[in-house]
């Protein structure tokens, strides 16, 4: 069974979403009803997944216009474009934050002629659609995906690309839910993703619950996995491409990528095409956010599991080159290389 999708908006304008931070103990459905309380669940991560980041900030600029007070499109403008790019502080990494911001911001200034109810009308219309699209774009990503394995083959995946992770289906999870619905048997190896546990707390959650035959390892046991010859392709996700192919997916990406390489393994990098950015010619020029180093000693511990005080870095993310990949998989197809030039293609 695949999950319900995990937000939505009602005629009472509250953003529902499932507070991921619970999983796997305890499925709460918490309502954001103001910017900040949306700025804060995407960046304490009770939201997360590169488009559902996306679908929540959509909301939370449809939410943010339709509070504002004012007759004119002007000044409607300048108070709406002070919480659009509030939002837009509330992660760096995840392109589809941007691209659903700028898209909402375009719905209304295209129709600036329009009357200031109607533009909310327009706004609310354009943030369901982004939620719609990513829905088909998750199917598509699902079919494609399918057809890169066979009956029987077991896939790594790395952090959770899954339902919870984006409208519906998921990108990286989308395949194997589909092989699962079509009853052909394919088996994960989830890896457990620290620091935050996104593999153990998500993906085995959705996984076994869709009764997929799924085994959860932590992450230093990619190698022996692959090495035993138990891994046939490695699936994941990804929170920003650049035109070269370089991605960007939650950190410890890179490391699974030069093991597969290593092994001979594919390594297969699904996404819809809202996560490419046309803007990074290459991974050096997407932003890795830097989180708390709590997340590292002391979260999900009973007691600190570092001396305190001791130095820490933790980024969230990492990029794995486009020279290990083997594929990019998008709702427009599978993407070979050369990426630069095929990616370029997408968009003619
Ligand atoms: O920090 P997170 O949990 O938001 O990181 C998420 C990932 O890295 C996912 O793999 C990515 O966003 C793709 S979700 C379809």
């Amino acid at each position: 069974m695949i999950l319900e999708p995990n937000m939505l908006i009602d005629e009472m304008s509250v953003l529902r979403i499932l507070d991921q931070t619970l999983l796997p103990n305890e499925e709460v459905f918490i309502d954001l009803k103001t910017t900040e309380e949306i700025w804060e669940a995407i960046r304490k991560l009770r939201v997360r997944g590169a488009p559902a980041i996306g679908i929540a900030a959509g909301f939370g600029a449809y939410l943010a216009a339709k509070n504002i007070e004012a007759d004119d499109f002007d000044t409607f403008h300048r108070l709406w474009k002070e919480k659009l790019d509030y939002l837009a502080t509330s992660r760096p990494t995840a392109v589809n934050l941007f691209y659903a911001l700028e898209r909402m911001e375009k719905c209304a200034l295209d129709n600036k002629d329009k009357t200031i109810p109607e533009i909310k009308a327009l706004l609310k219309t354009e943030s369901e659609n982004i939620r719609l699209e990513d829905i088909e774009q998750n199917k598509k990503i699902s079919q494609f995906g399918l057809s890169l394995i066979k009956d029987g083959d077991t896939v790594l995946t790395h952090c959770n690309a899954g339902p919870i992770a984006t409208s519906h289906y998921g990108t990286a999870l989308g395949p194997i839910l589909l092989a699962k619905e079509l009853g052909m048997d394919i088996k994960v190896y989830a890896d457990e993703t620290r620091p935050l546990l996104q593999g153990a707390r998500l993906t085995a959650f959705e996984l076994h619950r869709a009764g997929v035959d799924v085994t959860l390892i932590c992450d230093n046991m990619a190698s022996i996995v692959m090495k035993q010859g138990k891994v046939q392709a490695c699936f994941v996700g990804c929170d920003r491409v650049a035109m070269n192919g370089d991605a960007a997916n939650k950190i410890g990406t890179s490391g699974v990528a030069i093991l597969a390489k290593h092994y001979g393994i594919p390594f297969y990098v699904l996404g819809p095409t809202t996560t490419i950015d046309r803007n990074a010619k290459t991974g050096n020029d997407i932003k890795i956010e830097l989180r708390d180093p709590e997340e590292i000693k002391t979260m999900w511990y009973e007691k600190p599991m570092a001396p305190m005080g001791v130095k820490t870095y933790n980024p969230a993310f990492d990029v794995t080159d486009n020279e290990l990949i083997t594929a990019i998989v998008t709702e427009k197809g599978v993407v070979y290389p050369p990426y630069v030039e095929n990616l370029k293609k997408l968009f003619e």
